[in-house]
């Protein structure tokens, strides 16, 4: 299919999210031959600088970020796309300077909102007053998109006044990844999960997503924010709501989200009254992460020795549905952890009674393990018998494994940007999130947020380097159930 070519945009063209991801995604999808031949990236950002200017920083970029060797036709190709515009994006006049470059004629103007959220109004109204948009231009925002729900709202408001709804393009960059799009093909495409998907079979399910990373030196911006709001409230609960949901009627923007909306009014309230029981925060202390020391968060560098921000949390989610009923969804997350670590574990009931004494006293549940990072793969664990003659069967844990690098080859296996830029870019609104989504999770996460201000539980130590502090695993001890790995 043939795609216009666009006019892509980038506010805040030498900020790190710029440089680490969206020149590094552009520059792969360039040498893949995905992007149309006048497609063209402007970067703006305050500082002084010409063309020249900005194709040296993203080389530098590519230097620094890409993990693979810069191909020289490719970076040709690539930098002549690239032009730069200084605009303080505060300074309304100055955008009329976006009129230099952007031929509405033959491109979509495409703006990719890659800045702190505070300035959103400001380049709304600039580019509003600069007249330069029309109503098949389309803009892109990152999270966070918001604080919490007033926050959310004010910024979408401010949004709606320039662009429409089917205009805007919320990015959360797990729906770009592979697994978490499979999630839809193994679910709706095998007819043996689609009958066996809720609470007859399914025990409960576990979402991780441990990183071995702190926070980058961003701790000006963590701090405010926390994990929950980093981490859970935009990607676990999406996650969440691709497992949760019941089957859209198509693949189309409306129809999934409509049924994400469903599964994020479903979830239980967790309030002032049972929050010490459902949730359990975290805050790392000194440790060793792969083998070297690291600070604790406290002693990283500008940090605030009094803060009581949680860099993990873990809690137990109820989705108070038909399907969902008694099935609890355990949901963690963590920075500086044992290791990089992103996996969802679906884990089936067990069968009622054990004929098989020999092997185990209760046997195993099944269990289906999505892997999303570091490997992407899916593995189902099953029971089978051990071969030999044996007059007691004797059987044992085995797994069915299918890593995606492994099976598909020949395919290339997209980064979450690539995919989200380019489909930006395309026009093609389905994997990104609509307005009342992020306004129900906010909701959701609101309530926690509250009830922990009420809270006289302070975030528990955790050494850096392992899978969080020990009541994480007590929450789910008292159900009887324990963490995977
Ligand atoms: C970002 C968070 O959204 O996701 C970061 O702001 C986090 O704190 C990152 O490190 C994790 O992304 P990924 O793709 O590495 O799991």
């Amino acid at each position: 299919k043939k795609f216009k070519p666009c006019d892509l945009v980038i506010y805040g063209a030498l900020g790190d999210l710029t440089r680490r991801k969206l020149l590094i995604s552009l520059y792969r999808l360039e040498n893949a031959g995905l992007l149309e031949p006048d497609t063209r990236i402007v970067g703006v950002d305050r500082h002084p600088g010409d063309s020249a200017f900005y194709i040296d920083v993203a080389h530098k970029s590519l230097q620094q970020f890409l993990n693979e060797r810069l191909d020289e036709e490719v970076w040709k190709r690539f930098s002549s796309r690239l032009n730069y515009l200084q605009i303080d994006l505060t300074r309304m006049e100055q955008y009329q300077r976006l009129h230099e470059v952007i031929d509405q004629q033959q491109r979509v103007m495409v703006n990719y909102f890659a800045v702190a959220p505070f300035l959103f109004k400001n380049i709304c109204q600039g580019l509003d007053q600069s007249g330069i948009l029309t109503s098949k231009s389309r803009m892109v925002m990152e999270k966070p998109i918001g604080h919490n729900l007033k926050s959310s709202i004010e910024i979408n408001d401010e949004v709606a006044k320039v662009f429409g709804e089917n205009q805007v393009y919320r990015i959360d960059h797990y729906l770009g990844k592979e697994t978490v799009l499979n999630l839809l093909a193994l679910r709706f495409a095998n007819s043996i999960f689609t009958t066996n998907w809720n609470h007859n079979t399914i025990d409960h399910i576990q979402i991780t997503v441990g990183e071995d990373i702190g926070i980058e030196g961003r701790w000006e911006y963590f701090d405010k924010t926390g994990q929950l709001r980093d981490m859970l409230q935009n990607h676990l609960l999406q996650i969440l709501t691709f497992i949760a949901m019941e089957p859209p009627a198509n693949l189309e923007a409306e129809s999934i989200h409509n049924e994400k909306i469903k599964v994020l009014k479903a979830l239980r309230p967790i309030t002032a009254k049972n929050v010490d029981e459902k949730t359990v925060r975290g805050q790392y202390s000194a440790g060793y992460v792969n083998r070297k020391p690291v600070p604790g968060y406290l002693e990283e560098e500008g940090a605030n020795t009094d803060s009581t921000t949680e860099t993990f949390v873990a809690l137990r989610a109820d989705i108070d549905n038909w399907r969902w009923a008694d099935v609890p969804f355990y949901l963690r997350t963590g920075k500086r952890m044992h290791s990089k670590r992103t996996e969802i574990v679906v884990y089936f009931k067990r069968v009622p009674h054990n004929i098989f004494k020999d092997s185990y006293l209760r046997l195993p549940p099944n269990k289906l393990v999505i892997h999303l990072q570091p490997n992407e793969g899916v593995e189902i664990e099953m029971l089978n018998k051990v071969p030999g003659i044996d007059e007691n069967l004797k059987i044992q844990k085995t797994k069915l494994d299918l890593s995606f690098s492994e099976t598909f080859k020949k395919s290339r296996i997209f980064g979450g940007y690539e995919k989200l830029v380019l489909e930006a870019m395309r026009g093609n609104p389905t994997l990104f999130l609509s307005r009342e989504e992020i306004e129900q999770a906010w909701t959701w996460i609101d309530s926690i947020q509250n009830a922990w201000a009420k809270s006289p539980e302070k975030p528990k130590p955790y050494q850096a380097g392992t899978w969080g502090p020990i009541a994480s695993d007590l929450l789910l001890d008292r159900d009887g159930r324990a963490w995977e790995g």
